[in-house]
């Protein structure tokens, strides 16, 4: 390199290859800088899991989050709430009034949010951690390894028996957790396939949960697209009315 930059050089020639050479130091001190950062979050999330996708279907399939609502209200809502959501927001997925009230604890209100009646400091003593609300877990859990959805959807498939932890389970994406396998009945008495088809339909209601703008999003769309197609039409007659006159 140093002979490169030798005395017959112009000076715009001098500094253009000092740029580069410099362009090139930054680049590698970044690369290192990446890798610093990276190896230990790796490591602190106990090694990579590899997340598998939540069948993208899923995603868009209102009777999947239905019935992903029901299995969350009568599996997990005794622990956990959703808080960000009110229950007479579920019509948003489908559900009739009638279904809503039929899902809805007793002396709850359809404008009330999706909270869990389990006491905080109680769920601590008997879990060692308390149950988090859900309401955003489908996005805050997302890493470089998958959606925070593919990560609840990954999570509820790979408990395994343990006896040396407390509740006599644990985790292979999150090791030590506090939370029992609480759809251990259901893995026992369904297929494979039909189990994780359930949990897929669980995973889509929270990631539902963690956006229920979703949709009201995609009909504003809609509207909006229909004004402006009436718009342009009175424009058009307008336009053409206006030029009548002066032709
Ligand atoms: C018996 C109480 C209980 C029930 C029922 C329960 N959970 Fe949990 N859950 C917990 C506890 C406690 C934690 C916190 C564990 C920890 O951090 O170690 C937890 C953690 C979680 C987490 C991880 C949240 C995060 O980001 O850290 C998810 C996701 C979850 N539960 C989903 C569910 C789903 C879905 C159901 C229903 C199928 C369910 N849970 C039923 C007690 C419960």
């Amino acid at each position: 390199m140093k002979s490169f930059m030798s005395p017959h050089l112009t000076w715009p020639m001098k500094s253009t290859v000092a740029l580069v050479q410099f362009s090139r130091q930054i680049l590698v001190s970044a690369a290192a800088a990446v890798t610093f950062i990276a190896a230990p979050a790796a490591f602190a999330a106990g090694g990579p899991v590899a997340l598998d996708a939540t069948p993208a279907a899923k995603l868009k399939d209102k009777a999947a989050m239905q019935n992903g609502a029901k299995i969350f209200v009568n599996n997990c809502m005794g622990c956990h709430g959703v808080s960000a959501m009110r229950w007479s927001r579920l019509s948003d997925i489908g559900f009739t009034e009638e279904q809503i009230k039929a899902l809805m604890p007793a002396g709850v209100k359809a404008g009330d949010y999706m909270r869990t009646s389990m006491n905080r400091n109680d769920a601590k003593e008997w879990f060692g951690a308390a149950p988090p609300d859900l309401s955003l877990t489908a996005r805050s859990r997302s890493s470089h390894s998958g959606t925070g959805t593919d990560w609840v959807y990954t999570f509820l498939r790979t408990y395994y028996e343990d006896p040396s932890r407390p509740t006599g389970w644990n985790n292979k994406t999150y090791v030590g957790v506090g939370m029992p396998h609480v759809l251990w009945e259901m893995q026992k008495t369904k297929s494979p396939a039909e189990f994780d088809s359930a949990v897929g339909d669980i995973a889509a209601f929270l990631n539902y949960v963690s956006e229920p703008s979703q949709f009201s999003r995609k009909s504003a769309g809609i509207v909006v697209m229909i004004f402006l197609a009436i718009f342009f039409v009175l424009a058009w007659r307008l336009n053409k009315a206006y030029w009548k006159k002066i032709k």
